[in-house]
């Protein structure tokens, strides 16, 4: 039986298994001590998946607001420890209230799916209306030249544990379209995914053009420095007064 293609993290089965397949993430422990040393009391997570991190944050004491547009993440979301003192929101930065965030968050690459520099723009616009004064927006992105990407392709099916996949990658331009063809028993169906690579330059005109500006940036989750080599860009942005 072969299904369409869907959204990755619309797919029941594939967000089920979204915390176990991406275990031992540096960024969760990355983005918690970021959040203590500023001691952020309210902290926003833009795309908040299963909501792990919304969790964590809780648990440190932290009040979390968990934005998330997919209902199926959501729910998954909800079952988390502490998800009760979580606020919940089903949307996207657009439906945060005004200044209700000390720190405000996309992780997972979330920042990787606005596909144009103008959907970039407006979502670092909502992010500062979000913020309270003083506060702090937070975000990795995947460093365009080391082309990630390249080792998302399998030349044969791969065992993820309970299934095989398949992925195949397609680049137009910055956009990157890696489309994954799964199987599970009898059951084959494929998922597909646009992500935008931009450049450094994309990146920063995007945080001016938002009225924000770099306070603090990072190369890997060591707090290494940016070098032509490194995987990630992670940056720490306040309001330019
Ligand atoms: C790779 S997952 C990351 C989830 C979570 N932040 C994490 O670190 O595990 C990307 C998430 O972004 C969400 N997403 C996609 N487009 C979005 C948008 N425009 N606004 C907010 N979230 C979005 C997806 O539904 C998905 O849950």
């Amino acid at each position: 039986m072969h299904e369409s293609y869907g959204n990755y993290y619309a797919t029941h089965q594939l967000a089920a298994h979204y915390d176990a397949d991406y275990a031992c993430r540096p960024d969760i422990p990355f983005y918690l001590a970021l959040a203590q040393e500023l001691q952020a009391q309210v902290v926003a997570d833009i795309g908040a998946g299963t909501g792990l991190l919304c969790s964590r944050l809780v648990e440190q004491g932290h009040q979390a607001i968990g934005v998330e547009p997919q209902e199926t993440m959501l729910a998954l979301a909800k079952s988390q420890p502490y998800a009760s003192d979580v606020t919940w929101i089903q949307g996207t930065a657009v439906d945060l209230e005004d200044a209700c965030a000390n720190l405000i968050l996309m992780t997972g690459h979330v920042a990787q799916y606005f596909l144009d520099q103008s959907a970039w723009v407006d979502v670092l616009l909502q992010a500062r209306r979000a913020l309270r004064p003083g506060g702090h927006v937070a975000f990795e992105i995947r460093n365009a030249a080391v082309e990630e990407w390249r080792e998302w392709a399998d030349e044969a099916p791969r065992d993820v544990g309970w299934g095989t996949v398949r992925g195949e990658v397609l680049q137009d331009g910055d956009l990157i379209t890696h489309v994954d063809r799964w199987n599970v028993g009898d059951r084959n169906w494929a998922t597909s995914e646009t992500l935008r690579f931009p450049s450094w330059d994309d990146v920063i005109d995007g945080i001016k053009d938002a009225g924000l500006h770099v306070a603090l940036v990072w190369g890997g989750w060591d707090r290494e420095g940016v070098g032509p080599a490194s995987r990630e860009w992670i940056f720490v942005l306040t309001a330019t007064s």
